[in-house]
């Protein structure tokens, strides 16, 4: 080891671990990633040639070498003790009585209770962790296991950034102990779940047990490519430690703070049991928008001396308490499970329940999405069912309480057959979807009117589902356009209407006519074509007659359109394909549908396209661009109003040239046009005032 060297790893890890606590623990990044990337590898390099310039505390060290066989377990310093829950003020009010009986500071008769200052803790949703610290360096990380013993997961937790691996102290106590929450943010869970749903892997059920089933693992690189996170909230000193001490919770917040913890921003010191009510509420709603799951605030006896002399009762200390929202999770009884059949004919399984209230609303249906969660979920008839609402997310069965099924119970699976129209279901192949298939199926027909219909389509106020429901169950309307057959008279006959709603409708349906093509397109319904798709492909293909040609006999026309993939192309080939839909096309053609671009549509499109300002540039691609792929370049051009074209004329505006460009690029030359590389292009393409 020279000593230059040596310094130079000390310079090294002193600069990355400040750079690594503005960005994990600050949120206030002091560092490029290029830039500490670039000081990594110098630090890398070092210790590779010299593995004795290696501590414990080097930031190299955050992403461990080899997968371990298994945890060993460790038996904590100070064990971790659990909270007692209330779930409503009178709870609360019942746990600080009890408090201040051991503090022996009731109140005499007639007198008011004695307030003591508390502080309030969001109570994160995660898994609890016990990290020992000697001499100021992490060495040991452990779960939280029966309270006495963890297990020693030291090399997964070093890979979490906002854990500090040496901590910011002068003069570092011989030991010291911190607890906190681990936990995987909102964002970042969707992201892992995204993933695995692609690579057909079971999905996590919550962000807490994608936390525990990662701080499990055994390949540390697995854990650092799932970005934990954790916030400090408890710290033990040794008695007999000199230095600087808090004597609050409140204090001991801030000292973690200063130690290099991540501590959570929302905790509060409040003077009274008002006040901690007031902050139970107050961030009843607002808890929502973080970033993280919380299931309560908790409430800590703020002067610690005081919380020594309150104690611990067997399993949790008798300072604090969990004050926990009404849960979100509840079992109920199933009673049937029934089907939906949407519009496009998926069949979706729907479970129905015994109410329960969960987040606030009283609960009885949950749709359990598709044949597969179905089976995974393995319902039987009257199983008592776990049900989930987060927010303002749609219920759903979380899973079945399987000791409580009774014996013998039937297996609940899709039905064979269409609950509305009776015809045989299908299930093609590496579909999740099951549907129905018959084209004049009262409820797909329901589904097509309601879309029909609706805001983004063709915008019909005053047809609601209830109309729709009594107009299909009569056999009035059996296609969409029937809708414009509808006279006020026979309108007026129907329950709950009246004179002069039916004419509001038959004049409302008479102008929906007028509607553009880009709409009635949307209002088709036609699979992957929503409102977005439906205005590209309208720009492009100016009626139903050009669109149906293209999509059965040049679907790569199709595909050209900025936007439209292969999905697309597929479906509308199919519903092209699909002789009921053609003679639905005829049937609108006869209610005076042109099914073409309007004019005012017409004038709209050329002056969005005179705006986009390469329009009327004609570009020529050739060779090999360093960053952007062919197709990626063409999108970008055609994005912008350009023209991509095969060969180079006279007329052409630009050639973008690569590596090994050949005759194009030659005979541009020849022509004297001008000659762009990628940095170029980008300028080209960044700049509306340069074109
Ligand atoms: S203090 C002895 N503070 O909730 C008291 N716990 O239900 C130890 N938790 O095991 C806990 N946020 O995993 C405390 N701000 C917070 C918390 C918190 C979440 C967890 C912790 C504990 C569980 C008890």
């Amino acid at each position: 080891m020279t000593a230059a060297s040596a310094q130079r790893a000390q310079e090294l890890r002193g600069l990355l671990n400040t750079a690594a606590h503005a960005y994990y623990v600050l949120d206030a990044p002091v560092m490029e990633d290029p830039v500490y990337d670039r000081l990594y590898r110098e630090l890398l390099e070092l210790e590779s040639a010299d593995p004795s310039l290696v501590t414990v505390d080097s930031p190299t060290q955050r992403v461990g070498g080899t997968p371990a066989e298994g945890f060993s377990s460790v038996r904590h310093r100070i064990g971790l003790l659990s909270l007692d829950n209330a779930f409503n003020a009178e709870e609360l009010g019942a746990w600080y009585g009890r408090l201040l009986r051991v503090l022996d500071r009731e109140p005499s008769e007639g007198q008011p209770r004695p307030a003591l200052a508390m502080v309030g803790e969001l109570k994160i949703d995660g898994n609890a962790l016990a990290l020992s610290y000697e001499n100021g360096v992490l060495v040991r990380a452990a779960t939280r296991g029966d309270g006495e013993q963890g297990e020693d997961i030291t090399a997964n937790v070093r890979t979490i950034g906002s854990v500090p691996l040496r901590l910011q102290l002068d003069q570092p106590p011989a030991w010291l102990e911190v607890r906190g929450e681990a936990f995987i943010p909102d964002g970042v869970f969707d992201g892992i779940n995204a993933d695995r749903q692609q690579r057909g892997e079971a999905l996590f059920a919550n962000p807490r047990n994608a936390c525990a089933g990662t701080l499990r693992q055994l390949d540390p690189k697995v854990v650092a490519a799932r970005r934990l996170d954790f916030f400090a909230y408890t710290l033990h000193l040794p008695d007999d430690w000199q230095g600087q001490r808090p004597t609050s919770q409140w204090d001991s917040l801030q000292w973690l703070r200063d130690a290099g913890f991540k501590v959570n921003p929302n905790a509060e010191l409040l003077p009274d049991l008002d006040a901690v009510e007031a902050f139970f509420n107050s961030w009843d709603g607002g808890r929502r928008q973080l970033d993280y799951a919380t299931d309560g605030v908790v409430v800590k006896l703020d002067n610690l001396r005081l919380q020594d002399a309150a104690g611990f009762t067997q399993k949790a200390p008798r300072w604090a308490i969990a004050l926990k929202y009404p849960a979100e999770e509840a079992p109920s009884k199933l009673l049937r499970l029934t089907c939906q059949v949407g519009r496009t004919g998926v069949i979706t399984p729907v479970a129905e329940f015994e109410a329960v209230p969960l987040a606030g609303t009283s609960v009885s249906r949950a749709t359990l999405h598709n044949a597969d969660r179905l089976d995974e979920l393995d319902l039987h008839a009257g199983d008592t069912i776990v049900v989930r609402k987060a927010g303002e997310i749609i219920p759903e069965v979380v899973r079945v309480l399987k000791e409580l099924r009774p014996t013998s119970a039937e297996r609940l699976q899709l039905p064979h057959t269409c609950p509305e129209c009776g015809s045989t279901l299908v299930r093609e192949a590496g579909e999740a979807a099951t549907r129905c298939i018959n084209s004049s199926c009262p409820a797909i027909l329901r589904g097509a009117l309601r879309h029909w219909v609706s805001k983004g389509a063709l915008d019909v106020d005053g047809l609601g589902s209830k109309l729709i429901e009594q107009l299909v169950d009569r056999g009035l309307v059996q296609s969409i356009a029937d809708l414009y057959r509808l006279d006020a008279a026979l309108l007026s006959s129907l329950e709950r209407m009246g004179q002069k709603s039916a004419e509001n409708l038959v004049s409302a349906l008479a102008a929906s006519r007028q509607q553009g093509w880009a709409r009635q397109l949307y209002g088709l319904g036609i699979h992957h074509v929503g409102e977005v798709n439906a205005k590209a492909l309208a720009a492009t293909f100016p009626d139903a007659d050009l669109l149906q040609t293209a999509a059965c006999n040049a679907p790569e026309s199709i595909t050209a359109v900025f936007g439209i993939g292969d999905e697309i192309a597929q479906s509308l080939q199919q519903w092209f394909a699909n002789p009921s839909n053609l003679q639905l096309l005829n049937g609108l053609r006869e209610q005076g549908f042109s099914l073409a671009l309007s004019a005012d549509e017409q004038r709209r499109a050329e002056a969005a396209s005179s705006e986009r300002h390469l329009s009327g540039s004609t570009f020529v691609l050739t060779g090999t661009l360093p960053t952007l792929s062919r197709s990626q370049a063409k999108e970008l051009i055609e994005a912008a109003g350009g023209k991509v074209s095969g060969s180079v004329s006279k007329k052409t505006s630009y050639v973008v040239a690569g590596d090994e460009a050949g005759s194009k690029l030659t005979k541009a030359e020849s022509l004297g046009l001008t000659i762009l590389d990628e940095t170029g292009l980008q300028a080209l393409l960044g700049s509306p005032q340069s074109a």
